[in-house]
């Protein structure tokens, strides 16, 4: 089958190479920027892929949401495959690109949207045909996984670790969706999508890493604990519950052995029990093995990953509860429900008695209005 590839940044480049060698795969155009279409391979209009009869599948791997729908909605309406690495694009009009595929009998695959070379969404596709999903989540960003473990193993300042999660392709353009917590947010949306046929929109609720300090990790790691950011999806009754936040580990927890650009994916199954996966979670060639592995199941016959009823519903955060390790404004400290606590210099940092997600959420939110910093961090048990 030959693949056309949208982009040619850090995963296209990647995406392409290995289809040179692929079994079954063979590389076709590549859609580049006008101007950069430097090669015989280059292409600057997706009609000379759409209309190319050679072309059975694309690779989309240019990111963003516009002009990426177009493309993926023009190449699946021509009755081509696709599959994609785009989270933000799958996140905001997942349900859309499933329903053409289905439509014109194509195949729409995205396991490389969520965990890298990580074959979550792929297990999660598989597993939910068999088995109850109980719960899902983990450490699902590789750009912030870097920076925690460069920053609380390594001593680097926080610039520092965010240049160098850059220079090794594993931020993304804009790294404010890493490092607030949305990318994770995004792959935990599908997560759930795959899982449950429900996707997560109004009420999520993500936390990032930009707040923590070198502070903050001493004081937290001479208690023993190590911060990762960790993604969490579940069911509530008839609900979704889906955020992301740091949480603040023992050691010994397997998330502690979670290095560099490494992800940790876990789900729960009702009769497999807990199941870990573990990899790297960004990068040029994990991603481009995750979208040759979802061409690859094409050619098994793999058709779709998103169930044929997936819905939008609101996410409920209200009826989780963790215990936080908050640093905020002293004079705030008595606000909270506290199991501990100790200030210093106008500093309070404690520990508050279990807590909703969305009650944590919502204090830390109005401290920032009030122009005060705080840090926050679930506490695992
Ligand atoms: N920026 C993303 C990450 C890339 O760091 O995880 C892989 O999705």
């Amino acid at each position: 089958m030959k693949v056309a590839v949208l982009g040619y940044g850090t995963v296209g480049l990647g995406v392409y190479e290995m289809l040179k060698t692929a079994k079954g795969l063979e590389p076709g155009p590549v859609l580049v920027r006008p101007g950069k279409d430097d090669a015989p391979f280059k292409v600057t209009s997706i009609e000379a892929i759409v209309n190319d009869p050679e072309v059975g599948a694309a690779a989309e791997v240019m990111g963003g949401v516009e002009p990426a729908f177009s493309y993926a909605a023009a190449v699946l309406s021509a009755g081509k495959h696709l599959v994609t690495s785009n989270k933000a694009l799958v996140a905001a009009r997942g349900i859309e690109l499933a329903e053409i595929a289905r439509e014109h009998g194509a195949a729409f695959l995205f396991s490389a949207a969520c965990g890298g070379g990580v074959p979550f969404l792929h297990h999660l596709s598989l597993a939910r045909e068999s088995d109850e999903i109980l719960s899902l989540g983990g450490i699902l960003n590789g750009t912030t996984n870097y920076m925690l473990d460069a920053i609380q193993r390594l001593g680097l300042e926080y610039e520092q670790a965010l240049k160098d999660a850059q220079r090794l392709g594993y931020a993304e353009a804009d790294p404010t969706a890493d490092v607030s917590g949305l990318d994770a947010l995004r792959k935990i949306m599908l997560a759930c999508a795959v899982a449950w046929g429900r996707l997560p929109r109004e009420g999520l609720l993500n936390e990032g890493i930009a707040s923590v300090t070198a502070a903050d990790a001493a004081h937290f790691m001479a208690r023993g604990y190590t911060c990762r950011l960790m993604a969490r999806g579940g069911k509530t009754g008839d609900g979704i519950y889906a955020y992301v936040e740091p949480v603040l580990l023992r050691e010994g927890a397997a998330e502690c052995s979670v290095l560099e650009n490494y992800n940790m994916a876990r789900y729960e199954g009702a009769c497999a029990g807990p199941i870990i996966l573990m990899g790297q979670g960004a990068g040029r060639w994990p991603t481009a093995s995750a979208v040759l592995r979802d061409l690859g199941c094409i050619l098994l016959g793999h058709r779709e990953m998103l169930p044929a009823c997936c819905a939008e519903v609101p996410a409920d955060n209200g009826g989780v509860s963790h215990l936080y390790y908050v640093r905020l404004p002293a004079h705030r400290a008595a606000a909270l429900p506290c199991e501990s606590a100790e200030s210093a210099g106008g500093v309070a940092r404690l520990v508050t008695k279990p807590m909703s997600v969305a009650a944590m959420h919502a204090f830390a939110a109005k401290i920032r209005a009030e122009g005060g910093e705080i840090f926050f961090a679930a506490l695992e048990q």
